[in-house]
């Protein structure tokens, strides 16, 4: 059901590779919702991926980028003005990826320039965006712009390795220029923590299939889909949450402010009884 939350809007949506990306599902919605869009992600992506139907069915353009580079950073801001005739109103950031993670190495021996990496990749470049929209003026008063972060940020998960510190330096990044761009601007910054969700990002996480089980079990209204997560952006792109900056939001079903739950609990005594 479509509200007309973001008729008249504009945006720029980075990340989306297949139709199992959580950007894809934003895509999808904010098309939905009447919001006009630009997609963007890497060349390689771009191969890999199926971004090209997305554009299609949404009737958006796609712009390359490594979200590293700030000059291609840069054209995707200024293409985008360009086809929009004007400023824009939203940015999704849906980028993650640490070489580490991918390669299996593991965070007490891990490869230094993989880490810097990983640190540029998956939060200096939500930074970078922020800057270039700031400089070239390229985002209206009471604009959003959100990223996706994960729980790792504050509790450490096994395997998540350097993407932790990548996530808490991202919520740092939202709040540091949340404040920035809000006091100058009146735009909008925040993170998203959502539940562990079966992408291509999230199967690279050490023991996906168990996280998802155990997180499942423990939050009170089950894991958020990719398709919920949708929901939750286009509700902070749109003007019902004008107010809302500098905030990590956890969109994870209640899992953050758990301990143990009876689900839980049933399952891990179950364990006990096999090994007896
Ligand atoms: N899947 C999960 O369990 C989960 C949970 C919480 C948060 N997140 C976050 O959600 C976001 C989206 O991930 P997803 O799960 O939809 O997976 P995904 O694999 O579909 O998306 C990750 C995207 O990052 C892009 N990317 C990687 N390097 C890039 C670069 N240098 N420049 C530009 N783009 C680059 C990839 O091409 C891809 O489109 C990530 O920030 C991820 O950490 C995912």
């Amino acid at each position: 059901m479509s509200y007309n939350l973001l008729k008249g809007k504009k945006g720029i949506i980075f990340g989306a590779l297949n139709d199992q990306s959580i950007a894809w599902k934003v895509a999808e919605k904010a098309h939905e919702e009447g919001a006009q869009f630009t997609l963007s992600n890497t060349p390689v992506a771009l191969r890999l991926g199926s971004l090209d139907e997305l554009a299609k069915k949404t009737g958006s353009e796609i712009i390359h980028a490594d979200a590293t580079n700030v000059a291609d950073i840069e054209k995707v801001f200024e293409r985008s003005m360009e086809i929009f005739g004007g400023k824009i109103d939203f940015v999704l950031h849906s980028i993650g990826m640490s070489p580490n993670v991918r390669k299996g190495i593991p965070y007490d021996d891990i490869d230094y320039p993989n880490f810097l990496k990983t640190l540029d990749i998956s939060a200096l470049s939500f930074h970078k965006m922020l800057q270039v929209a700031r400089k070239m003026d390229a985002i209206n008063e009471w604009g959003s712009v959100v990223a996706l972060s994960y729980v790792a940020a504050q509790r450490t998960l096994f395997g998540y390795n350097d993407m932790a510190d990548a996530k808490s330096l991202l919520e740092s990044i939202a709040r540091s220029f949340g404040y920035i761009y809000g006091r100058d601007k009146k735009i909008r910054i925040n993170t998203i923590s959502q539940s562990p969700t079966r992408t291509t990002a999230g199967s690279g996480v050490s023991g996906i299939d168990t996280l998802i089980d155990f997180t499942e079990r423990m939050s009170p209204l089950g894991n958020a889909t990719a398709e919920d997560c949708a929901d939750y952006c286009i509700t902070m792109f749109s003007d019902l949450t004008r107010k809302v900056t500098m905030q990590n939001l956890f969109h994870d079903g209640g899992f953050s402010s758990m301990g143990m739950s009876y689900k839980a609990i049933t399952q891990y005594n179950k364990s006990f009884d096999e090994c007896e």
